[in-house]
């Protein structure tokens, strides 16, 4: 190939690019553009002639950002390449976004004779990155109206739960619950009800965040206006679901374990739906006494299609009755499903000495660190009462 076929070839690839080439020439005054390709022409609509041995900076206008400007400049004046994005003006005024990178050419002495540049119009990239950039700044203020919407949602949802529980010489209760960072659906109550009867309700909505909120405010509000001394234990889960199934969602329910306490007889009498069994810690014994009874979901079933059994129990000085919801047993296995219960109920045992606030908190720990956990996935929550003299 000849000299002149290659001078040839390399100004066809040049001219055949879409992006803009330009040499510049750095020993002649103000740096004169000596070549621009076809892409450079097309892309700021100027012909050859009304460019060609102008310096470049005709591009620039109102708006072009300076910083950038210097940055070319020094460069130049260092013998360095540069890059930078800044705002051109084509022929007809129309800006756009240029992304220019300059590299000097040096001759034999290591002057620098001449500089090449290649311009890319990024105005289409700009735009869809500052869409992006808007898009999202829009999520994170969405993200961060819902974790306050969430914050106040377990604020509000903590408001449900007793704040402090009736003294007694006959009895003491006790509660320990930790709800889950996302909003979990655990609630509980210690209700005084005529004839110094007491009763003591655990629940758990199906579901996180703010729908299982919700749930949590409408079945403790339908409980509350339901629980009653002159209604039985499996009448009150009646009456509950009752309540609750022409409002609750297809899809939702909620298990609960509801008792009536006479400490004046230390009869206990109790219904579960569907919820884990509460246990009687029979520490004069070391023995555990699980209590279940046959009952539905709440929620879901139309009257007629629920039934709750009702059963008693009569307790003895020294028992401890203690109501959880599943997280509680379910770390203590790894979360395997398998020994959950032997688990527990050895746990109980081992602890049964200690007053029933501590039980609870030393279980809370142990779950933490059988699983090497910092907080549980769902709402830990015991509440209890232990029979006095
Ligand atoms: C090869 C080359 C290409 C250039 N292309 C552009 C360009 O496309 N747009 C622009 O605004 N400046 C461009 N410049 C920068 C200007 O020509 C000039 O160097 C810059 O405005 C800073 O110098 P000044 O202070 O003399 O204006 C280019 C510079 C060189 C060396």
């Amino acid at each position: 190939m000849t000299p002149d076929e290659k001078r040839i070839l390399l100004q066809k690839a040049a001219n055949a690019s879409s992006e803009g080439i330009t040499i510049s020439s750095m020993t002649e005054p103000d740096r004169p553009l000596i070549f621009v390709s076809d892409g450079f022409l097309n892309m700021t609509g100027y012909s050859r002639d009304e460019v060609i041995g102008k310096n470049c900076r005709f591009l620039q206008g109102q708006d072009t950002n300076e910083s950038a400007v210097d940055r070319l400049r020094t460069a130049i004046a260092n013998g360095e390449a540069c890059t930078v994005e800044l705002l051109n003006y084509s022929k007809n005024g129309t800006p756009f976004w240029n992304r220019l990178s300059i590299t000097p050419i040096r001759d034999d002495h290591n002057t620098v004779t001449h500089y090449v540049g290649i311009q890319s119009d990024i105005s289409a990239l700009r735009k869809n990155i500052n869409r992006l950039i808007n898009a999202n700044n829009d999520l994170e203020m969405f993200k961060h109206r819902i974790i306050n919407d969430l914050d106040q949602a377990r604020t509000a949802q903590q408001f449900l739960l007793p704040d402090k529980f009736p003294v007694s010489a006959k009895l003491n209760f006790a509660s320990f619950f930790v709800p889950m960072e996302e909003i979990g659906g655990d609630f509980f109550d210690v209700i005084p009800l005529q004839d110094n009867h007491y009763g003591l309700l655990i629940a758990d909505v199906t579901g996180h965040g703010i729908p299982a909120a919700m749930l949590t405010f409408m079945s403790s509000t339908a409980f509350s206006s339901v629980a009653t001394s002159s209604l039985s234990c499996a009448e009150t889960l009646s009456k509950v679901n009752m309540k609750l199934h022409e409002k609750m969602p297809e899809d939702k329910f909620l298990t609960m374990f509801y008792m009536i306490y006479n400490p004046e007889t230390r009869l206990l009498k109790y219904s579960q739906a569907g919820h884990p069994d509460v246990i009687v810690l029979r520490t004069s014994l070391s023995k555990i006494i699980p209590l279940s009874t046959k009952g539905s979901l709440v929620g879901p079933f139309s009257s007629q299609e629920v039934s709750f059994e009702e059963k008693e129990i009569k307790l003895i000085p020294g028992d401890k009755v203690i109501l959880y919801t599943d997280a509680v047993t379910d770390a203590l296995d790894n979360y395997r499903d398998k020994n959950e219960e032997n688990r527990f109920h050895n746990f109980l045992l081992k602890h049964a000495g200690l007053p029933l606030d501590s039980l609870f908190k030393n279980l809370y720990d142990f779950g933490l660190k059988e699983n090497k956990l910092y907080s549980y996935p769902d709402d830990f929550t015991v509440l209890g009462f232990e029979v006095m003299d």
